[in-house]
């Protein structure tokens, strides 16, 4: 038996050993990034470095990232997946590549002081090569001299061996994955480490970050060759223990023998859907996110509405998710000291949203018994009428789908896609393209954007008072949006003012730079920003004169010049107390 708070105490030590620096695990939702609603693996929140920014904590880095994929949300309550999970990770930023990588890797998982995986156990894979980039022979031919079986070294074209960008544009690379051989028969001649069946379960991948995809699908090579690697922390764990699912794990037991203890009937993977719902939950809620219809907000409310239906159909009345997330609070403060502060909190806005929630459902049901009574299975449902659950009974489609499913009918989804956009909020979080992920975009429009927004909020706490604070941004080619506390509509003097003010430090050609310090330092120096707990030794601050000093991992323009000229489109409220700017910068 191995723990897997013992699993992630021996990844960071060993990497520690290695000369790695220990940094936190960032927040759920990600700065500065519009194409993607959440932190999708352990590399994201680093995408500025792996494109050559200066990282505080050095060249070697490593950590357990929470991070929140949910693409495949349909297949939670299988054995393997999950909304929410927690990646073991080590980075080399233009530092060490290929060959230190694999042989930590080799070292960490063989290694008697390590995991002692057995080497009979491990089969591995490698890029086939394309017109992109090589075949990986130097890859193989590592893993060759280090002990790896040959004929447990498989090379896959870019669909099995290619990581990144989540999104449409950034760092990307050819990646050698780790499989781990459970010991069962094959299920056929062929079977190997790309086969589902069960037998190869993929543990750990070292991605070679060394190109980055541009929007025309052509790659370039990065200005430095990085590495980043990635580990499941709940399925390593359950496979050094035997367990033929994550939920057996120590990760879940505890919210699994609760959720069972509630449960009247058995209820198929019911259990397993509230386990990973709550838990994501729980720390999208950590992160500052509310239930509601827009972006993040909706995810979450997808989430706690579908758990309360599989709670329903397990035969828990009542609200039941506050002991579960309080379950997940205790088992994670320790790693994730936040949660300590906002435990009721927590459990208040789960209460909110069940008692919301709770009425619709049975009002819901009744009505989608009406609408199906003359479908047989076999027949499909108007997207019309799916539309109707979600806007008037707040079902979001996939309770419906699994209403659906149970009745063997299925949905018009682009029928009620097409109702959706119109939707007027919900279009304009345009949730459903951003729930797949992505990847910051680094183009030259974007930085200038970044750094308007510098400029932006220093100018609006020069005008409206200091105590205006950014609330989000998000920076696209095409414009910014930048939102701020501040309690009431600006006036049109006060917007030309803060424009103006933008554009006369954007003509001043004020030198862009920043420098690492302490947080100490950095609130000495009048630096504002969200420091929140990351990098808890040092922080980068990004300086422009006297003007604008703000904690940020960048990037940005080398001059204020480069900008161009800033316009505000529109100034408006976002929530209370909170209003938001859209502006663009334009060529001069
Ligand atoms: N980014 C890679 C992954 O998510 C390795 O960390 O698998």
């Amino acid at each position: 038996m191995i723990s897997s708070s013992e699993i992630r105490q021996k990844y960071l030590a060993f990497f520690a050993s290695k000369e790695h620096s220990i940094i936190s695990s960032a927040s759920l939702i990600p700065d500065n990034d519009p194409t993607v609603l959440f932190t999708t693996a352990g590399m994201h929140p680093l995408v500025p470095y792996l494109m050559g920014e200066t990282h505080p904590a050095g060249v070697r880095l490593t950590n357990y990232q929470k991070c929140v994929r949910t693409g495949d949300i349909d297949e939670v309550g299988d054995r393997w997946h999950l909304t929410f999970f927690e990646m073991l990770g080590n980075w080399s930023l233009g530092d060490y590549f290929k060959k230190e990588a694999i042989s930590w890797s080799f070292e960490f998982l063989t290694s008697k002081d390590w995991l002692g995986i057995p080497v009979d156990r491990l089969s591995v894979s490698v890029f086939a090569g394309d017109d992109d980039a090589p075949r990986d022979e130097e890859s193989a031919e590592i893993w060759k001299n280090l002990g790896v079986h040959p004929e447990h070294i498989y090379y896959y074209p870019k669909s099995e061996n290619w990581w990144g960008p989540a999104g449409t544009t950034g760092p990307c690379g050819p990646d050698s994955e780790m499989f781990y051989d459970v010991g069962i028969e094959k299920c056929s001649p062929e079977c190997d480490p790309s086969c589902s069946c069960g037998k190869y379960v993929e543990i750990w991948n070292d991605v070679f970050m060394q190109y980055n995809k541009l929007a025309d699908g052509t790659y370039e090579p990065l200005k430095q060759q990085n590495v980043d690697t990635g580990m499941g922390l709940e399925r390593i764990t359950a496979v050094l223990n035997g367990y033929d699912e994550v939920y057996k794990t120590d990760l879940f037991v505890p919210l699994m023998e609760k959720i069972s203890s509630l449960a009247t009937t058995p209820g198929d993977t019911s259990k397993e859907i509230i386990a990973d719902h709550v838990r994501a939950a729980t720390f999208m809620m950590c992160d500052g996110v509310s239930p509601s219809n827009l972006d993040q907000g909706y995810v979450l409310r997808r989430l706690i509405r579908r758990a309360i239906r599989h709670g329903r159909k397990l035969g828990i009345q009542g609200f039941f998710l506050q002991d579960l997330a309080d379950i997940v609070i205790a088992q994670f403060t320790q790693y994730y000291p936040k949660f300590a502060d906002l435990r009721s909190e927590i459990k208040l806005e789960l209460v909110n949203e069940e008692e919301k929630f709770s009425k619709a459902l049975v009002q819901g049901e009744k009505q989608f018994a009406k609408i199906t009574a003359n479908l047989k299975p076999g027949g499909v449902m108007p997207g019309e009428q799916a539309f109707h659950l979600f806007d008037t009974y707040g079902f979001p489609l996939e309770i419906t789908k699994e209403l659906a499913k149970e009745k063997g009918i299925t949905i018009d989804e682009d029928g009620f896609n097409d109702f959706y956009k119109q939707h007027q909020d919900l279009s304009r979080a345009g949730a459903q393209k951003k729930f797949k992920g992505g990847l910051a975009d680094a183009s030259w429009e974007t930085i200038r954007g970044h750094t308007a927004t510098h400029l932006l909020q220093s100018a609006l706490r020069q005008v409206l008072g200091t105590h205006v604070l950014q609330k989000g941004s998000n920076i696209t080619p095409e414009r910014l949006r930048f939102d701020f506390s501040h309690p009431e509509k600006m006036v049109p003097e006060q917007i030309k003012e803060v424009e103006d003010l933008v554009n006369e430090k954007i003509k001043e050609g004020i030198e862009v730079h920043y420098e690492i310090m302490s947080v100490e330092q950095a609130h000495k120096i009048g630096a504002i920003g969200l420091f929140d707990d990351k990098y808890a030794e040092k922080v980068k601050v990004y300086i422009m004169g006297d003007f604008s000093k703000e904690f940020c991992g960048g990037p940005h323009v080398n001059n204020t010049q480069e900008v161009g000229h800033f316009k505000i489109i529109k100034e408006e409220a976002c929530s209370a107390g909170v209003r938001r700017i859209k502006a663009v910068v334009e060529n001069i």
